[in-house]
């Protein structure tokens, strides 16, 4: 891993980054190549920023890999990026547990194959002890579907528990239960748009978008964001004066 961790210091370092990696096919049709070409070299990049992550001390990375909307695409690309999603999981698993990384699906994955869906729970299971950068993976995800679920799950355990619904947490129930919410997000491919990604979770995150494209990504990009960053003032409706006092 080749690390410069030392251009970070000084840097407030995010406990938690989502990332809209967006750009991928656009990248590719720069290059005269098909968009597929755009998606493999995502991949490089996210395995990249994974090792940025894991070795600045993020504690989550969340990225968005395939969005619940992203079933309207070509078959043809929704199948390659099916069968990447399942390769880069097999080749991935061994290398991630040795960083000690632990891994976790997030979305809808009764659209998925069997083989698929087993692959999930394998990598899941293999890496959920692990103490390392925590890496969520959103793929059929839709921040929508997921209120809904989380809405549908809480119902439940009040009337299972006969608890009230007002004594439940709703972010108990939401796939990113237990992980703390996004500070920083960020958006490659010059897109100003949620696109119905994390949207309970990032009430309070720091929005970061660029122009730069997915697979053109790298750990200078992430310093860039991560300064941009450090450099806001978060306030989460207090005043300045309040703020300043507390530190
Ligand atoms: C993001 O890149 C990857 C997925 C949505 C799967 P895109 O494929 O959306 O790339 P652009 O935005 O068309 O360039
Ligand atoms: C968002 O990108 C989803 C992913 C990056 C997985 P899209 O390319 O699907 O978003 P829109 O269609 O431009 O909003
Ligand atoms: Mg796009």
């Amino acid at each position: 891993m080749s690390d410069n961790s030392n251009d970070f210091v000084n840097l407030d370092i995010p406990k938690h980054i989502a990332i809209i990696m967006d750009g991928n096919g656009r990248w590719a049709q720069h290059r005269g190549k098909p968009r597929t070409v755009g998606h493999k070299a995502g991949v490089d990049a996210l395995r990249a920023t994974i090792e940025s992550c894991a070795s600045l001390g993020v504690e989550v990375l969340t990225v968005f890999a395939f969005s619940s909307e992203n079933w309207r695409r070509p078959a043809k690309e929704v199948d390659v990026l099916m069968a990447l999603f399942m390769l880069t999981l097999k080749n991935q698993a061994k290398r991630l547990h040795k960083n000690n990384i632990r891994l976790k699906i997030i979305g809808d994955r009764s659209k998925f194959s069997t083989t698929l869906q087993k692959k999930i729970v394998e990598v899941e299971s293999l890496t959920e002890k692990n103490s390392g950068l925590t890496l969520i993976i959103a793929a059929n995800y839709g921040g929508q579907w997921d209120i809904e679920q989380a809405a549908q799950r809480m119902l439940h355990e009040s009337i299972n528990k006969d608890i009230p619904l007002a004594g439940l947490d709703i972010s108990n129930f939401l796939s990113t239960a237990g992980m703390p919410e996004p500070d920083l997000f960020i958006r490659t491919g010059g897109e100003k748009r949620i696109s119905n990604f994390l949207l309970w979770q990032i009430a309070y995150s720091e929005l970061y978008f660029t122009d730069t494209l997915w697979p053109d990504f790298n750990q200078d990009g992430l310093k860039l964001a991560i300064e941009n960053f450090s450099s806001r003032h978060r306030r989460f409706g207090q005043t300045s004066e309040q703020i300043n006092e507390i530190v």
